[in-house]
């Protein structure tokens, strides 16, 4: 569980009960979380990313790290932050498959997901050369949004200081726009 600010948010209401009468039920089925953060992040078992978002100290919502959970259900606009999980550095021909987390696939596959994404930034590692955040720029082409920022790891102060300030503006300016 990540620190104060990135917080997983309240699940759906149960909408399928156990069964009645058998004497035997069966276990609720676990619920989507859900989120109105205008920030979403995905971060692996390293965590990397998720320290970085707990740096900024802003609401977040976290999408599952195993594909088998219930997915995460934004309710907001939202920019969204990830990793890029390619091939390795010695084989960047490998990473344009695979670079975006199943995970992350599994969370905009949900319509509503897709069509609150405003922008996203990408996490990597500069090793990995031209495949440097590359699912930020896979995620941005499909969901036609932009990438406003690519860090490496856990990203440094400046890079926290820039994404809060560049959040800020982002956010006012989308404000402004014309519905
Ligand atoms: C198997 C593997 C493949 C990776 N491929 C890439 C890549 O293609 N491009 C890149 O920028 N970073 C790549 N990375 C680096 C990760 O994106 C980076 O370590 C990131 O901070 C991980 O975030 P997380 O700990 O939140 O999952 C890779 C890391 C691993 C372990």
């Amino acid at each position: 569980m990540l620190g104060a600010g990135v917080g997983e948010t309240a699940g759906l209401a149960e909408t399928s009960g156990a069964a009645e009468g058998a004497g035997n039920p069966r276990p609720a089925a676990e619920s989507n979380p859900e989120t109105s953060a205008d920030l979403v992040f995905f971060t692996s078992a390293s965590g990397y990313t998720g320290r970085f978002v707990e740096k900024l100290g802003r609401e977040a919502g976290r999408i599952p790290l195993h594909t088998s959970a219930p997915t995460l259900i934004a309710h907001s606009p939202y920019v969204l932050i990830l990793p890029t999980y390619g091939g390795t550095a010695e084989q960047p021909g490998a990473a344009a498959r695979g670079a975006v987390p199943k995970q992350v696939i599994k969370f905009l596959n949900v319509e509503q997901n897709r069509s609150l994404i405003r922008g996203v930034i990408g996490a990597g590692n500069t090793n990995f050369g031209e495949n440097y955040c590359l699912a930020a720029d896979i995620i941005a082409v499909k969901c036609k949004v932009p990438v406003l920022y690519r860090f490496e790891l856990m990203g440094t102060s400046e890079d926290v200081a820039t994404v809060n300030q560049g959040l800020e503006e982002f956010w006012t300016h989308q404000s402004q726009k014309p519905a």
